[in-house]
């Protein structure tokens, strides 16, 4: 889909795009056409009793005013117009375009405005919403029939400043490019992408600017990573770490500490020889969705040239059972050089990050280290799907996480960590054992794991179990692959990190 800006103009053909506020209240645009069709606009609204311009609605009218079709979003009370809003306004009138079978349209912003910003912003943040609800991936389809295939080929948004627009959508194409590369990743099949295969996907990051290493297994040996080689160990594909480094800060800022980014990346998670049943454990391709929205940001970050010094540490491996696998009850000894007692194989992405987490810090000593992992199942029963699980040693780190996921909607929830959980894990042979043979508190339990690893680093994990993943479309995020976190982490460095 192209999606270009214009000053207002009259609309000679394809779809019309109209706001209207709550209560049925017409922003200038749809005023304007109501007035020039004599009233045919505000008498259909009245007739569609379930359309009252609320956040969210949408509705189709066809054959208003010499349009063949016309489509009103709603935006609630003006007062209350948000990106957010907008952003889901863009993506709901999308979907219904492409559904519809309508090839191009032009939607009018005269009247929306965003508070706090100049004309052009909000009809900047509906395209963004358009962009991330239009993607879909196509790879795998050899058979659809053309009249299935999404129709809406170009949108044209109408402001009077469409400069302004243009210029700040360049820049959330950039992080809609980057969510792009996640959900891509994430929604490819583990017969494709495996370790190395992602260590390639990243790889091509270099072309942007941002610095990738690439260590294998024998590089991982020498460092000592004896718990994430073990995760990898039954597997016939190589384990990697990728090591990313995007260096944006300059003049004063050029030597500063970075902030760090973590990724699980279990290509695929069979549970080991502690295997999982067979129901559902297709999903355990997108295991690798931490490692995902760490690419993915980074490609956000390199494409807007974001003024920041980060880095990006990918845990790739393949969680597979066979004769050379692990066992439950081995001990491993970690690059950290604690001792693992392995109790259950498929709690194998804590002993993933148990050495990267520890590899981030001890190289890069950075000011802050946020890792990702599709985790626990227990986060999915204690907040299902709308909120992902936020651990923190650090209360402003926690804060800060916290409000970039409420500013772009994926939203995080707090739990906590503590002695008392932390002394659960402790083994009776080794320096600690990787569960605790209790159900209780099983995404705490993961977490103080982690903690184990992070050297008193200001440190948050994310366990985004529940929300890498969506079974159902809403108005920014089509079903499937999410990259939950992209867009929070990059609001997070805006926010933070950019000086
Ligand atoms: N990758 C899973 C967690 C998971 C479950 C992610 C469902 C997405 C959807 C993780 O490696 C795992 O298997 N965790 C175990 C931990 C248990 C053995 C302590 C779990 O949640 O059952
Ligand atoms: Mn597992
Ligand atoms: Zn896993």
């Amino acid at each position: 889909m192209q999606i270009s800006f214009a000053p207002p103009a009259s609309v000679e053909a394809g779809a019309l795009v109209l706001g209207v506020f709550a209560d049925g209240v017409l922003s200038n645009a749809a005023g304007a056409v109501d007035r020039r069709s004599k009233g045919a606009l505000s008498r259909a609204l009245k007739a569609a009793s379930k359309f009252k311009g609320g956040r969210d609605e949408t509705l189709a009218l066809y054959g208003i005013a010499g349009f063949d079709q016309i489509v009103l979003f709603g935006l609630g009370k003006p007062e209350d117009v948000d990106a957010v809003r907008l952003q889901r306004a863009g993506g709901a009138v999308a979907a219904l375009l492409n559904h519809a079978g309508i090839g191009s349209a032009t939607a009018q912003f005269e009247g929306i405005v965003l508070a706090g910003h100049g004309a052009g912003a909000a009809a900047a943040e509906f395209a963004f919403g358009a962009r991330l609800r239009a993607w879909r991936f196509e790879r795998y389809r050899t058979k659809e029939k053309a009249e299935a295939k999404p129709s809406l080929k170009t949108l044209v948004v109408q402001t009077s400043d469409a400069a302004a627009a243009k210029k700040a959508f360049a820049r959330a194409d950039a992080v809609a490019q980057g969510v792009f590369l996640t959900r891509e990743l994430v929604s490819e099949p583990a017969n494709i992408l495996y370790p190395e295969s992602f260590a390639a996907k990243a790889k091509e990051l270099a072309d942007l600017g941002v610095e990738v290493e690439i260590l294998g297994e024998k590089q991982m040996r020498k460092l000592g990573m004896g718990a994430l080689l073990g995760v990898g160990q039954g597997s016939v594909r190589e384990s990697q770490l990728v090591v990313l480094q995007w260096k944006g800060a300059g003049g004063k800022r050029k030597g500063e500490a970075p902030v760090a980014f973590v990724g699980k990346g279990v290509t695929f998670d069979t549970g080991g020889i502690s295997l999982k049943p067979g129901q559902g454990m297709w999903d355990m391709k997108w295991d690798m969705g931490g490692a995902g929205v760490v690419t993915g940001l980074f490609k956000a970050l390199a494409l807007r040239k974001a003024k920041v010094n980060a880095v990006g540490v990918l845990g790739l491996v393949e969680n597979m059972p066979s004769g050379d696998a692990q066992r439950p009850g081995d001990i491993v000894t970690s690059m950290s050089g604690q001792t693992i007692e392995v109790w259950n194989t498929d709690a194998e992405g804590r002993l993933v990050l148990a050495d990267a987490l520890w590899y981030t810090q001890d190289r890069f000593k950075p000011k802050a280290m946020v890792n990702l992992a599709t985790l626990t199942g227990a986060v999915i029963i204690a907040l299902g799907t709308d909120h992902a699980g936020l651990f923190s040693n650090d209360d402003a780190l926690a804060e800060r996480l916290a409000a970039a996921g409420k500013a772009v909607e994926e939203k995080l929830w707090r739990l906590p960590l503590g002695d008392a959980y932390d002394k659960q894990i402790d083994s009776d042979i080794a320096d600690m054992k990787n569960i605790t043979g209790s159900r209780d508190a099983g995404s705490i339990i993961g977490a103080q794991f982690l903690q184990r690893f992070v050297n008193k680093v200001p440190w948050a994990h994310l366990d985004i179990a529940g929300t890498t993943w969506s079974g159902k479309d809403t108005p920014t995020v089509p079903k499937g692959a999410t990259a939950f976190g992209v867009r929070l982490l990059e609001r997070f460095v805006t926010d933070n990190y950019e000086g």
